[in-house]
C-alpha cells in the first residue's frame, strides 16, 4: 500500500482529519446559524446531532475506509457489493459540489486578508462591488485552488498531513488569541449572553433541519471524504476514540468561534444587538467595521490575523474535498497523483466559475431558482449548498444503512475492534450498534425527507 501513502501516526490523522472537518462551516457559518437559529437553542440541537447522529456515521465511514484502503467509490466494491459503488459515486460528486462554491469563498476570505493587512476597514461596505469585481475574485480562486493542489500533489504525509500539522495548531493559537483579546472589550457580556442564553420558543423545524446539515456539513460527513482518509489509517490505532477527538476538534472550534465573535460585534454595536446582520454578511460585512473600531493597528493586527485564520480552516477543508476524486482517479484508473491533482482542481475550478458569477455579477445565476413558496429567487452558489447538504443527509443516510444491513454489523465491529482493546466489552459497543442500526437510519431517513420537503418544496409538515 505503499504507492496509496499513508499517515504516519494517530495524531496525523486526527489533525488532517480535524483539518477537514474545521472550516468555512466552523467559523463563517456556525455563527450566523447560531444567530438565525434562536441562539443557545440551537447549539443545544447541534450539539445533541453531533454526538448521536453524527459520531456514529464518522465512525462507519472511517472504518469502512480503513478495512478496504481505498476510495469511497472503490470502498464499496472491496467489500463485495459492486452495486454499492454509486453511493461512493455520490460522495464523489458532493465532493465536486462542494469544492467549487467552497473555493469561492475561500478566495473572498483570502482576498479579506490581503485588505485588513492594508488597513482597507471600508471593505465590509462595499463587499457586494468586491464580489462582482470577477477578475479580481477569480485571481483569489485560482490562488487557493492552486494552494490546495499544491499539498494534495504533495501526497498523505508529505502534503496534507503536515499542512494539518502547521496549520492547526496556528489556528487554534490565533482563535485562543482574538478571543483572550475580545473578552476585554465593553459589552463583551452582552455579545456572550446573546450567543449562549437559549430561546427555545425559536426552535422549529427548519432550525433543528438547519442543524443537522449543519453538523454534517461541518463534520464533513456523508461523502466519504472520512472514508478516503480512513483509508490511509493504520490498523493499529483506535477509530473511535480517534472519532471522538475530531468530534470534540471540531464542536470545539465551532464554538469557541462563536465565543471569540460575538464579543466583537457587541463591542462595535455598542451592546445593541437587536438589528446585527446574519447570514454571510456577518463575516463579511459586519467585522471589517469591527476591526475599525479597534484602532488602526490593532485593527489590522487583529483583522488580518482573523481572515488568515479563516483561510487556513479552509485550506485544510479544501485539501480534503480534492482528495476525494484525487484518490478516486488514482486508485482506479492507476493515473500519477500529480496528473489527478491537475486534471481534478482545473475541472473543479471550472465548475465553481457559476457560484462566482452567481453573486451580483449574472443576473440569471443572481436569481437563479424560485422555490416553491418562496418569495424571492436562490441564487446558485446557495443553490448548490443546499443541493450539497441533501446529497450529504442522503449519503450518510445510506452508509449507516449500508453498514447495518448489507455489510452486516458483526464486520463493522470486527473493523471497530482493530486497535481497540476491550471493544467487545465496551458500551462503545452497544451505542454504535444501536445508533447506526436504528437510531441513525431511522431520524437521518425521517429528516432528509423533511428537509427536503421543507427546503425545496416550502412543505413544514410539523408547523
Ligand atoms: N467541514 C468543512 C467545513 O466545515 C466543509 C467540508 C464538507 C469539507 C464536506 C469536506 C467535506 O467547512
Amino acid at each position: 500500500m505503499a504507492a496509496r501513502g499513508n499517515f504516519s501516526n494517530r495524531l496525523g490523522f486526527i489533525l488532517a482529519a480535524a483539518g477537514s472537518a474545521v472550516g468555512l462551516g466552523n467559523i463563517w457559518k456556525f455563527p450566523f446559524e447560531v444567530e438565525a437559529g434562536g441562539g443557545a437553542a440551537f447549539v443545544v440541537v447541534y450539539l445533541i446531532f453531533c454526538f448521536t447522529l453524527c459520531f456514529p456515521v464518522l465512525v462507519t465511514e472511517i472504518a469502512i475506509g480503513r478495512k478496504t484502503e481505498k476510495n469511497p467509490a472503490g470502498a464499496f466494491v472491496a467489500l463485495g457489493f459492486p452495486k454499492w459503488k454509486y453511493l461512493g459515486v455520490l460522495g464523489i460528486i458532493s465532493g465536486i459540489i462542494i469544492l467549487s462554491f467552497y473555493n469561492v469563498v475561500a478566495g473572498w476570505a483570502f482576498g479579506y486578508f490581503i485588505e485588513m493587512a492594508q488597513g482597507n476597514f471600508d471593505i465590509g461596505n462595499q463587499f457586494s462591488d468586491y464580489i462582482t469585481n470577477i477578475w479580481r475574485i477569480a485571481v483569489y480562486a485560482i490562488l487557493f485552488m492552486g494552494a490546495t493542489a499544491l499539498i494534495v500533489s504533495k501526497g498523505v504525509s508529505g502534503g496534507i498531513e503536515k499542512a494539518a500539522k502547521i496549520l492547526m495548531p496556528t489556528l487554534i493559537l490565533m482563535i485562543l488569541g482574538i478571543l483572550a483579546y475580545s473578552f476585554t472589550l465593553p459589552n463583551a457580556m452582552t455579545g456572550i449572553k446573546y450567543y449562549l442564553v437559549p430561546e427555545f420558543s425559536e426552535l422549529n423545524l427548519r432550525v433543528v433541519g438547519g442543524a443537522l446539515r449543519q453538523a454534517f456539513f461541518s463534520l464533513s460527513l456523508g461523502m466519504g471524504a472520512l472514508i478516503t482518509y480512513g483509508s490511509y489509517l493504520s490498523k493499529k490505532e483506535n477509530i473511535v476514540s480517534s472519532a471522538a477527538s475530531i468530534t470534540l476538534f471540531d464542536v470545539g472550534i465551532a464554538f469557541f468561534a462563536g465565543l471569540m465573535l460575538f464579543p466583537l460585534v457587541a463591542y462595535s454595536t455598542g451592546g445593541d444587538m437587536s438589528n446585527i446582520q446574519g447570514g454571510a454578511g456577518l463575516i463579511f460585512v459586519t467585522l471589517p467595521g469591527v476591526f475599525e473600531s479597534l484602532g488602526p493597528v490593532l485593527g489590522i493586527v487583529i483583522g488580518s490575523l482573523f481572515f488568515l485564520l479563516l483561510s487556513f480552516a479552509a485550506l485544510t477543508s479544501t485539501v480534503s474535498l480534492l482528495e476525494v476524486p484525487v484518490s478516486y482517479i488514482v486508485d482506479e484508473y492507476k493515473a500519477n497523483r500529480n496528473t489527478a491533482v491537475i486534471i481534478m482542481a482545473v475541472i473543479i475550478f471550472v465548475a465553481g466559475i457559476p457560484s462566482l458569477l452567481g453573486n451580483g455579477y449574472s443576473d440569471m445565476l443572481t436569481n437563479f431558482i424560485t422555490y416553491v413558496g418562496a418569495d424571492s429567487p436562490t441564487d446558485f452558489m446557495t443553490f448548490l449548498g443546499q443541493l450539497a447538504d441533501i446529497f450529504l443527509l442522503l449519503g450518510g443516510f445510506l452508509i449507516v444503512t449500508f453498514a447495518a444491513y448489507v455489510w452486516k454489523k458483526a464486520n463493522l465491529h470486527e473493523e471497530l475492534a482493530q486497535g481497540h482493546e476491550g471493544y467487545h466489552q465496551s458500551w462503545v459497543k452497544t451505542f454504535i450498534n444501536i445508533t447506526v442500526s436504528y437510531l441513525c437510519p431511522a431520524l437521518l431517513g425521517m429528516l432528509f425527507v423533511l428537509v427536503v420537503l421543507n427546503n425545496f418544496f416550502g412543505i413544514d409538515i410539523i408547523n
